[in-house]
């Protein structure tokens, strides 16, 4: 999995709710393994918790280059989505198999992997972040079908 980071110097960001800890702890330790670094902007406990608050610290570390890609998790993977997406320079992509993974990537030039934590298995995880951090921009159209996105 290491050669699969090929973005450099900047740290993979990820953040998850109460819902998603358990899946985040899991990537963690798959990161831990493979010496792939990583900034963790929480939660940081099974408390229960808002995911809008660790949304928009991942958002921000994408919006201010701080981070190029982040992984999220929550339960369905809906809320923390809808959260990251508010920021400027994200286009976080909520996947649940790993065609999903490969089109944000191909097509949607994703930068955030959402993943629904309760409702995938570690393997089906392992196989979505293999994939979304495999797969390149395939640009042309999509570029500009992506520079149409903002609203500002
Ligand atoms: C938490 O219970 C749950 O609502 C949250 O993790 C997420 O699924 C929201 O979209």
């Amino acid at each position: 999995m290491e050669a699969l980071f090929p973005q450099g110097e900047k740290s993979i960001g990820l953040c998850s709710d109460h819902a998603g800890f358990d899946m985040k702890k899991y990537i963690i330790t798959l990161f831990d393994e493979r010496g792939i670094r990583y900034t963790d902007f929480g939660t940081y406990t099974n408390e229960s918790c808002d995911y809008p608050d660790f949304a928009h610290k991942l958002g921000a570390a994408i919006d201010n280059g701080e981070c190029d890609f982040g992984i999220s998790i929550c339960g369905t993977g809906n809320g923390i989505n809808m959260a990251l997406n508010k920021h400027q320079a994200v286009r976080a992509a909520l996947c649940w198999n790993p065609y999903v993974a490969k089109m944000a990537r191909a097509h949607n030039n994703a930068n955030v992997l959402t993943l629904p934590g309760r409702m995938i298995s570690e393997q089906e995880a392992y196989e979505m972040i293999v994939t979304f951090f495999t797969i390149p921009f395939e640009g042309g159209r999509h570029q500009a079908r992506i520079d149409k996105i903002p609203l500002r």
